[in-house]
């Protein structure tokens, strides 16, 4: 069983932390009193009243932890309440206005958290997905969880260069089946029509002019593995409908043939397509879209991750510039390359970055640290033209906030309240260095601290 901090806050009575660590112990769960956010630690809150004591502990340590908060208080969180604890980090919410028999349902969270991220660091993820930012970490989570929790469908969304394919094969690379089959890839925007049925199900000898033999199709060479629906968003609907049995009940007859044929496989999806937008603009049909998405992942583009543009381009170049292509040159790169790197955008994300990585080390010669010169003229940004900030993430953002139709009040306030929030990150929790990193006195962050006010 692995162990857990834990904190009590707000108003718990006098006696309940004994009671409940007794409780905790009976379950096997062995709890220390330091709070950590180091990635993969789990934390157990227990509070009292949700305030703002309760949220920036939440906010301080859930990004790296995993957090079960959990109510002792007499009155009903609102949902609103228990959303908030969510946002703010927790990963679940557990209600117990009098102290239950058992901590089973606590164990029983922290174990499976536990195995899900001890899963996100192993080598088997960890060497081909690079990533380290809580973003990232959070996505990982989610693929981890559809694959070795169920043998559901996986849609996986995300622009271009996200690394859905790569995704893909992990989640068939994790697949605990026993003699598993098969990754088999199936590119929708190369089917024709004609031939669709043959790609699929295979086809019979004689079955059209020109089949001259017989011939296995997708789903027959997923048996016990995956079938890969590459850029699905673009099946066009006549195919989408022709799949639906195949997909439902996994049986389908080769092109030619009066036999149902049985395969065993798990589908997984991927598309940069808005699917939704597709079915309410009656371009993608609904009910194809409820079987390939039992469960939903979605890639996140890099300026979403910018922590993982340093990871990433280290990750690559190890890859280019070790002579033996294994991970025994550890780039030194110099901080004005590390800074333009993470100051530039990447419209087409990970494989962006690996393109611009591909050029640097091919023009750096002579070994040692990698250098402003070994940047091309082509990929400089010309002095001026293109300031750190605002970039262009913060433009999108704002838009996005200002296309829901959020106020100008309401933008500004949150985006300080962010500010004050990423600053005592930096700093460590420390107010002073906090308040000189965003030019404010201390009195001025204090009351501005005190005026985010936790939710009723
Ligand atoms: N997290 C990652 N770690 C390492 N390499 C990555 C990561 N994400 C993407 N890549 C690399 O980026 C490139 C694009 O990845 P991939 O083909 O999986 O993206 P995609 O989302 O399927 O893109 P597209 O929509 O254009 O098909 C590949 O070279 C892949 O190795
Ligand atoms: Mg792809």
């Amino acid at each position: 069983m692995p162990s857990a901090w834990i904190v009590f806050t707000g108003s718990c009575d006098a006696g309940l932390p004994e009671r409940c660590l007794a409780l905790l112990k009976r379950a096997g769960v062995s709890v220390s009193a330091a709070p950590s956010d180091e990635p993969g630690t789990l934390g157990v809150v227990v509070f009292g009243a949700c305030d703002e004591e309760l949220l920036t502990l939440l906010r301080r340590h859930g990004d790296g932890a995993m957090l079960l908060a959990i109510c002792v208080g007499a009155d009903p969180l609102s949902s609103a309440a228990q959303w908030t604890l969510i946002e703010s980090g927790a990963r679940d919410v557990l209600q117990w206005p009098a102290l239950p028999a058992t901590a089973d349902e606590i164990s029983a969270r922290l174990q499976h958290w536990f195995r899900v991220d001890a899963l996100v660091d192993s080598p088997a993820v960890a060497s081909c997905l690079v990533g380290t930012s809580p973003a990232w970490r959070r996505s990982m989570r989610s693929v981890i969880e559809a694959t070795v929790s169920t043998s559901s469908s996986v849609l996986i969304t995300g622009e271009s260069g996200t690394g859905k394919e790569l995704i893909a094969r992990l989640i068939h690379d994790l697949d605990p089946r026993r003699d598993k089959g098969e990754f088999v890839v199936v590119d929708c925007t190369t089917l024709s029509p004609e031939l669709s049925g043959s790609e699929f199900f295979g086809h019979e000898r004689g079955a059209f002019t020109g089949a001259v033999g017989a011939r296995e199709g997708a789903f027959a060479l997923a048996h016990k593995g995956t079938l890969f629906l590459d850029e699905v968003g673009e099946l066009p609907p006549e195919l989408q409908a022709r799949l639906l049995r195949a997909v439902q009940e996994r049986q389908y007859k080769r092109v030619g043939s009066n036999t149902w044929q049985r395969s065993d496989l798990r589908l997984v999806s991927a598309t940069h397509r808005d699917l939704e937008r597709g079915i309410a603009d009656g371009s993608f049909r609904a009910d194809f879209y409820y079987r390939i998405a039992g469960w939903q992942c979605r890639t996140l583009p890099l300026r979403e991750r910018k922590d993982d543009v340093l990871p990433l381009a280290r990750h690559f170049m190890r890859e280019l510039l070790s002579p033996t292509g294994g991970p025994d040159v550890e780039p030194t790169i110099d901080p004005a390359v590390c800074e333009f790197l993470v100051a530039r955008d990447y419209p087409g994300n990970v494989r962006d970055l690996r393109q611009l990585v591909t050029r640097i080390c091919h023009r750096h010669c002579g070994g040692g640290v990698i250098t402003v010169g070994d940047i091309a003229p082509e990929d400089r940004a010309v002095p001026g033209a293109s300031p750190l900030w605002p970039d262009n993430s913060f433009r999108a953002a704002i838009r996005a906030a200002v296309q829901l139709g959020i106020g100008m009040k309401d933008i500004s306030q949150r985006a300080t309240e962010l500010a004050v929030e990423m600053a005592l990150e930096c700093e460590g929790g420390n107010l002073q260095r906090a308040a000189a990193r965003l030019g404010v006195t201390d009195r001025a962050l204090q009351i501005r601290r005190a005026s985010q006010r936790a939710p009723a």
